[in-house]
């Protein structure tokens, strides 16, 4: 079956089971003669939808089977999903709809922090949901602009903007890069428009963002992207020297440690020549800490690490331990570019997203707590090399904090369904040829063993994978 590939990556995993979701989409259609349905094929199916609607009653108790048939006949197939349906979690622990448990080596993707159900976070959102879910952006509301105070006090930044998501936070800071351009180059007749990212990027699937996102599989069905981004290779210092020019770019976009591109780490060297080449360009530097970010590393941000700071930092992903929320943390150079009307949300920094947050940062950003992820991370990647090393499909070991990657020399995707099995979710990266660890923060030690224990235990399942 397929793998519980994150749908950036891979979704599309080399094992997943296309066929068979093409079978139960259109089930007139056998795999093998796989066609777009026609019309008329598609009214029926419709009207077979329609026949009998469900009581939510019903539909929320479907069994697994029911709820995989289901999707495959209501959902748009984006997700390459792995067989299993969860109904609920409890700290690092997820349950199914048939009762079994499974260790959560994913939070999501790099969202649930906290854990499942953390007590805290459930009484603030049950707070807020009762006392005010949603007020619109035309008003005030307390828990935005305490939100937005918290990460001023605890970031470089001196403003922020909130979006609902990742991708909405570096479409964001686009806008405001090109604005920022204009504002700061008012006599120039074509200010600064482009932009440079690198390889291995990922920062998103909207047109903006996915233009900036290297991989040209997730590009080139949605061409043409927003124009004018150059790629060039991460961590390389010459290339970006010749690459971010005056009057030309706009900003660059890095992640300082790429998670979806396969967990590289950047080197101190190659951002601060980034932030010295963008000082001389006159452009932003943009650091997306989307999934790096909010101490993941054990350092609240990961810029903290290299000394480095940036124009713009994009946050998302455990802002709100899942609830969904993005922001954008800007200097007040760049805020001073950005005018009333210029951007806006209809959703974005609501009070309930907000308070769930605020919820968040009074935990990960304790000293202790951060102390704690630095030291989880050192053991899980000792463990894990310990372990693992000396297996031959084993090529590196790699990451910061609890953002750990396993490199491959064969596709990933037999060893996380392997450990599915065993009760274990793990995520993939890179072009599929890497296991990402990216738990809850709050993982214990004892987790963490039980974890590798089940890693080490599934590799011989590589061993029948071919490279
Ligand atoms: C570094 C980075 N930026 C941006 C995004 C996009 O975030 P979202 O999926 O919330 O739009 C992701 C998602 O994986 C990410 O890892």
């Amino acid at each position: 079956m397929a793998s519980p590939q994150s749908f950036h990556t891979s979704s599309i995993s080399q094992r997943s089971n296309l066929p068979l979701l093409f079978k139960l989409r259109y089930p007139s259609k056998p795999p093998n003669q796989a066609r777009m349905p026609t019309i008329s094929s598609c009214l029926v199916s419709d009207r077979k939808q329609k026949a009998g609607p469900l009581s939510t009653e019903k539909l929320l108790s479907l069994a697994t089977k029911e709820v995989i048939e289901l999707e495959a006949r209501v959902m748009v197939g984006t997700y390459a999903r792995a067989p299993v349906v969860f109904v609920s979690g409890k700290g690092c622990l997820l349950y199914d709809v048939d009762g079994k448990e499974y260790l959560d080596m994913t939070a999501g993707i790099a969202v649930t922090s906290l854990g499942h159900g953390d007590p805290d976070w459930v009484k603030a959102v049950a707070e807020q949901a009762n006392a005010l879910a949603h007020v619109s952006n035309v008003y005030y509301s307390i828990p935005q602009v305490a939100l937005a105070k918290r990460l001023v006090d605890c970031s470089f930044a001196d403003r922020v903007f909130f979006t609902n998501s990742g991708t909405e936070a570096n479409e964001a800071a686009i806008k405001f890069s090109r604005k920022f351009q204009k504002f700061m180059n008012p006599n120039e007749k074509h200010p600064a428009t482009e932009f440079v990212a690198f390889t291995h990027s990922f920062h998103g699937r909207t047109m903006g963002a996915l233009a900036l996102t290297s991989k040209e599989k997730y590009r080139e069905p949605f061409e043409p992207v927003m124009p004018g981004v150059t790629f060039i290779q991460y961590g390389s210092i010459e290339e970006a020297k010749r690459t971010i020019q005056k009057g030309k770019t706009a900003a660059v976009f890095v992640e300082p440690i790429q998670g979806e591109g396969g967990i590289y780490t950047a080197t101190k060297d190659f951002l601060q020549a980034l932030r010295t080449f963008c000082d001389e360009a006159g452009a932003l530097l943009i650091f997306d800490e989307v999934q790096c970010g909010l101490g993941r590393t054990g350092h609240l941000w990961a810029y903290e690490t290299f000394g480095v700071e940036p124009d713009i930092m994009t946050l998302a992903k455990p802002l709100a331990n899942g609830l969904p929320i993005g922001a954008v943390l800007v200097t007040e150079m760049v805020s001073s570019a950005i005018a009333s009307g210029d951007h806006g949300s209809t959703f974005a920094g609501s009070p309930l997203v907000c308070h769930a947050a605020l919820a968040v940062l009074d935990k990960i950003q304790e000293p202790s707590f951060l102390d704690s992820v630095r030291n989880k991370g050192l053991y899980l990647k000792e463990l894990l090399t310990k372990k693992l090393e000396g297996n031959p499909h084993v090529k590196a070991v790699r990451g910061l904090g609890l953002i750990v990657g396993i490199e491959l020399d064969v596709q990933a995707s037999s060893l996380v369904d392997a450990c599915r099995e065993a009760g274990l979710v793990v995520l993939t990266a890179g072009k599929g040829n890497v296991v990402r660890l990216v738990p809850p923060l709050i993982i214990s030690e004892k987790e963490i063993d039980h974890a590798v224990q089940i890693i080490a235990e599934c590799l011989p399942v590589l061993d029948a994978t071919i490279s």
